[in-house]
């Protein structure tokens, strides 16, 4: 088994590895190695099915269900531990373009990091392309870290110890849903992160950001705003952008404290079947939630 680097600063495919056989310690190791390296693993033209899928997944954490605790996905055609990212009813039929399962899922769309409105948030997710439409439906991820390093100073300088809140319902706002009182009083409350965190495994510093972040903790609210925005800006331009164009089969894994991710635009008349899994991080429950400026907010 090898790494073929795909973009100068991340992202790299992974040759000579069959899914379908389970891997010892060792071999999670020397994955979870190339993930601190890269960011981003494509395991080509993989014949797993969804056991195999979750079978792989569990090497490398607790499992997370991420956005079924909000939108139910269409009930029995994948099993209850992964997230359906497909334009499928039940019966795998192409749902029509106005059902709601369709335009929520229009928010991912928007640059984001997995679960980064909940505590602990997500760390690994395994996207897997099952059927794929004819044009489109890529999926792009943005180097985090990469977009750290090459930060101008002032910049840095302004989201250092920073901390930004993340909430489930504001990436679906920006898309129009707003959310009902019960449907807040229902859901997970806000989390803070900071927005530009250390990754444990590679000690390189990687911007926090995406679709959940509302606002930023002792700034006030538009400023705060447009600082997410500018720091997404910046982490989003192509140089720290790698877009993978799937083929059914293929499976993507990420690491979301160093990348974020979307979806691209494609024909919603054609099956776009996408399984997801994803296990949370652990870790991330000792970070710190907030700074000494963040409480006086
Ligand atoms: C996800 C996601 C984008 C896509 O699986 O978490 O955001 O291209 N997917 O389907
Ligand atoms: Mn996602």
């Amino acid at each position: 088994m090898h790494f073929e680097p795909l973009h100068p600063h991340f992202a790299a495919r992974v040759v000579g590895f069959d899914m379908r056989q389970a891997i010892d310690a060792a071999t999670a190791r020397e994955f979870e190695q190339a993930i601190d390296r890269f960011a981003v693993l494509v395991f080509p033209a993989q014949q797993v099915d969804d056991a195999q899928q979750l079978a792989f997944t569990a090497n490398f954490g607790p499992p997370d269900v991420g956005r079924k605790k909000a939108v139910k996905s269409a009930d029995g055609r994948i099993p209850e531990q992964m997230i359906d990212l497909s334009n499928l009813d039940e019966n795998g039929y192409v749902i029509d373009a106005n059902h709601r399962r369709v335009l929520s899922l229009m928010g991912t769309r928007l640059w984001h990091s997995d679960s980064s409105y909940q505590r602990p948030a997500a760390k690994y997710s395994m996207l897997r392309a099952v059927r794929v439409p004819d044009w489109g439906g890529e999926t792009e991820f943005a180097d985090c870290r990469a977009a750290w390093d090459a930060l101008p100073a002032p910049l840095r300088a302004e989201a250092e110890d920073r901390f930004a809140e993340h909430w489930v319902h504001h990436s679906r706002s920006t898309l129009g849903w707003e959310p009902t009182e019960e449907e807040i009083r229902g859901s997970m409350a806000p989390v803070r992160w900071p927005l530009v965190r250390v990754h444990p495994g590679s000690g390189r510093r990687a911007l926090y950001l995406g679709a959940h972040a509302r606002r930023v903790l002792g700034m006030a609210l538009p400023a705060g705003r447009i600082l997410l925005r500018d720091l997404q800006e910046h982490a989003t331009q192509p140089a720290f952008v790698y877009r993978h164009a799937w083929q059914p089969g293929d499976l993507v894994l990420w690491d979301n404290r160093a990348v974020m991710h979307r979806g691209c635009r494609y024909d919603l008349a054609q099956i776009r079947d996408m399984r997801r899994t994803t296990v949370l991080d652990p870790a991330s429950l000792d970070e710190r939630d907030c700074g000494p400026d963040a409480e006086a907010a």
